[in-house]
């Protein structure tokens, strides 16, 4: 793929914020090696993501789409020493791989994770009567970001803040969404945001490391 001007910007970035420490690498490493997807979240992203736990004072987060731990690494290091992050994840082998990264970074005891396709996990956290969780990232498969809304909004309180990964994926969501499961799912799961009472939200286009994107951020009313 021909080297974008914002592949180099994310580069700069990365190396200028100091967004790389050898956990984190060792992290991406492991996951390669053991053959997971190269998809997680641009460090960049998962800086990001770290401020937004910092913003809201989280400490309860719900992760869903663990991969192998790299966000919910950058997730659990903005957490108070009390914090806790459940990440769910269906890929027993992902999940291994991930307990292996996060005890090795350090942020293991911070984290559960829950084997299993991310909607019934959500259906039996419900049932558990856990603390309400204070951020919500959303980053499993895209067919399942509706339900998975729907049942997080179950385990949110007032004010607990919704951030969903890959809700523009080339423009694929707007210009075609017919085309593929993963964009009807994305377009729903927008409309359903746009349209549901019950958060206030927007969608923020971005481009860096991993090319043309976008996030929505939501906020439960
Ligand atoms: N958040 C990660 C990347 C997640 S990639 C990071 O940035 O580091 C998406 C993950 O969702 C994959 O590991 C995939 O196995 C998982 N997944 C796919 N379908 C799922 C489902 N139904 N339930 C739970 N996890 C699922
Ligand atoms: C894919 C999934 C993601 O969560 C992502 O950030 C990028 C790509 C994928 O399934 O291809
Ligand atoms: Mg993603």
């Amino acid at each position: 793929m021909a080297e974008q001007p914002w592949h180099a910007v994310d580069e700069f970035v990365t190396d200028l914020f100091g967004l790389r420490d050898a956990a984190l690498d060792a992290g991406v490493a492991a996951a390669d090696t053991a053959g997971l997807p190269h998809i997680q979240v641009s460090a960049a992203y998962g800086a990001f993501l770290n401020l937004m736990v910092r913003a809201v004072g989280a400490r309860h987060i719900l992760e869903i789409g663990t991969l192998g731990g790299y966000s919910a690494t950058w997730l659990a290091r903005g957490l108070p020493p009390q914090g806790r992050l459940v990440t769910l994840e269906l890929d027993p082998r992902h999940a291994q791989v991930a307990r292996a990264n996060l005890d090795a970074a350090g942020v293991g005891e911070r984290v559960e994770i829950v084997v299993g396709p991310a909607a019934e996990s959500l259906a039996r956290l419900a049932g558990e009567g856990r603390e309400p969780f204070d951020l919500v990232f959303i980053d499993a498969d895209k067919t399942g970001y509706s339900d998975y809304l729907e049942l997080s909004l179950a385990l949110a309180h007032r004010g607990t803040l919704i951030i969903a990964d890959n809700v523009v994926r080339q423009g694929s969501v707007a210009l075609a969404p017919a085309d593929n499961p993963s964009s009807v799912g994305i377009r729903h799961f927008l409309e359903k945001l746009a349209t549901d009472d019950r958060v206030d939200a927007t969608v923020i286009q971005t481009v860096g490391a991993k090319g043309y994107d976008g996030m929505a951020i939501a906020i439960v009313r």
